[in-house]
This record gives structure tokens, C-alpha cells and sequence, in this order.
């Protein structure tokens, strides 16, 4: 018996054409997008839609110059959100308890869940999408600029709209690199080094792992990041001791 997934096969666009989404579209997509699974009922997230030119070209700016920030028919912040959970317990009496950690972990996997629910409904319609990680790089002036109260956390931006590009699909590591049976079972080296193949064809040099090291190693672009985040967290809420 042969299964073949009926989903879109997914690709980021980063090039889009100058034309908007239909009326009414974003709202159908976010629709489906609430459709998703979420623990303990709570729908611990929020989408912030940047529709204001400005506000756009400025987030484009700190998240590096992305210009499909900028191009992008339609720009949204997926966000962590403890903030109107605790709103609707405090209209009812009660108050939020002290569970930052949880409350964190909650609401990244509820936006996270949902945000790919989003890509998938505007994929199946033929909207290209990219997710924006860049935006930590500016998570500070981002929350300004977004007014996000204490119990929201900006966590990816995501850019849709009508494809100007057809990239070819990008490679994963193998299968048997992410399931593991029963126990977690490490990578021989032999895995690893035919993980490290099939990635080539995702980088400009061919060199994956010191893409990789760019990002996560000693010195990397991570660590720069990790000050402004953890004020952040600290800021918003979802910091302990
Ligand atoms: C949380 C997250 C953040 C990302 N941030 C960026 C980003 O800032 N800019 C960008 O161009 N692509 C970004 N991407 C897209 C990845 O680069 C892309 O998914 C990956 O290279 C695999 O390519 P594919 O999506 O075409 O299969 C991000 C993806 C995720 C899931």
C-alpha cells in the first residue's frame, strides 16, 4: 500500500508579486489556522497583521534587511500569548499563577502549531510564505513598535503572498535522523556525514555545517542574539530564576 500526502509540497518564497490578497482571504487563512490543536484549550497565541508601510519597512530593517519583509502582500507576528488568557481569568476573578516556564512552553508549541496550520491553508490556495526568524535580531524595538503588552512574546514573523519565484525544494536530513524508535538513538558518524551531504545543495558554498557554526557555534550569531532575548523574556513575563 502506497500513502501519498495530499499537502502542498512546501517551499519558502522570498520574491513575491505586487498584488494583494483578495478580501477577506487572511481572515479565512487565520480561521483555518485556529483550527489547530491547542493544550488545554487555551489558544495561548496571537497574530499581529503589520499592515502600516512604515511600521513594515521598519521591521524589514531590523530583522536584517529582509526585503520580502517589505514586499510581502501580507506581514504577520506570530506571537506567544499569556496576556489574554490572563485578561479573561481576571474578569472572572481570578488570577494568573506564577508559571513562566510552562506558560512559555504552552504558548510557543499553541502559535507554533497554528502558524503552520496558516501555511499549510495558504499554500493549498497558491500564496507562497516565509517565516522571519530575523526579527530577534531587533526583539526589543519590535515589542515597542507592536505595543505588545506583558504575556506577549514575539516569536517568528511570517510573510505571504502571491509567488514571483519557483525555488526547487530544499533538502532535509534523512528520516532516520528525526524518528527514533522507543529511545533516542544517536547519530553514527556515517548518518552524520550523509546528513552533512544531502544539506550541501542548501547552502551558496556546499559547506553546511559552518552555516550552521555562522548561527549556533561559539561566537556565533546566537549569542549575539541571546542578551536582547532574555531581557526580553524578562520584560514580557516569561523569565525565572
Ligand atoms: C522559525 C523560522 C525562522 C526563519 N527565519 C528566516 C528568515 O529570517 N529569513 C528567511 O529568508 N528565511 C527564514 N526561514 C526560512 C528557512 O530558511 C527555510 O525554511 C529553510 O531554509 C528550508 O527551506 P524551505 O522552507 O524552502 O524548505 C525561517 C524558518 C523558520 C521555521
Amino acid at each position: 500500500m502506497t500513502y501519498e500526502p495530499v499537502l502542498t509540497p512546501h517551499r519558502s518564497i522570498r520574491a513575491f508579486r505586487a498584488a494583494p490578497l483578495p478580501s477577506g482571504m487572511l481572515e479565512r487563512l487565520v480561521a483555518e489556522a485556529q483550527r489547530a490543536p491547542t493544550d488545554a484549550t487555551a489558544q495561548m497565541y496571537s497574530f499581529v497583521r503589520v499592515a502600516d508601510v512604515e511600521r513594515r519597512a521598519r521591521i524589514a530593517a531590523l530583522s536584517g534587511e529582509q526585503e520580502h519583509v517589505r514586499t510581502a502582500a501580507e506581514f504577520l507576528v506570530v506571537c506567544a500569548d499569556v496576556h489574554r488568557l490572563a485578561r479573561l481569568l481576571e474578569l472572572h476573578g481570578r488570577a494568573l499563577g506564577a508559571f513562566p516556564a510552562t506558560g512559555l512552553h504552552f504558548a510557543t508549541v499553541d502559535a507554533t502549531l497554528a502558524a503552520q496550520r496558516l501555511i499549510d491553508a495558504a499554500e493549498s490556495v497558491g500564496l507562497g510564505t516565509v517565516c522571519i526568524g530575523g526579527i530577534l535580531n531587533g526583539v526589543e524595538e519590535l515589542v515597542e513598535l507592536l505595543a505588545l503588552p506583558r504575556g506577549v512574546l514575539p516569536l517568528f514573523g511570517l510573510c505571504l503572498g502571491w509567488p514571483a519565484e519557483e525555488p526547487v525544494r530544499r533538502p532535509r536530513v534523512a528520516i532516520g535522523s528525526v524518528l527514533h524508535t522507543d529511545r533516542y538513538g544517536e547519530q553514527t558518524p556515517a548518518a552524520a556525514a550523509a546528513d552533512v551531504s544531502a544539506m550541501a545543495a542548501i547552502t551558496r558554498s556546499g559547506d553546511w555545517p559552518s552555516v550552521l557554526a555562522r548561527y549556533f557555534a561559539v561566537g556565533g550569531t546566537m549569542e549575539e542574539r541571546e542578551p536582547a532575548l532574555r531581557r526580553v523574556l524578562e520584560r514580557q513575563g516569561f523569565a525565572w530564576r
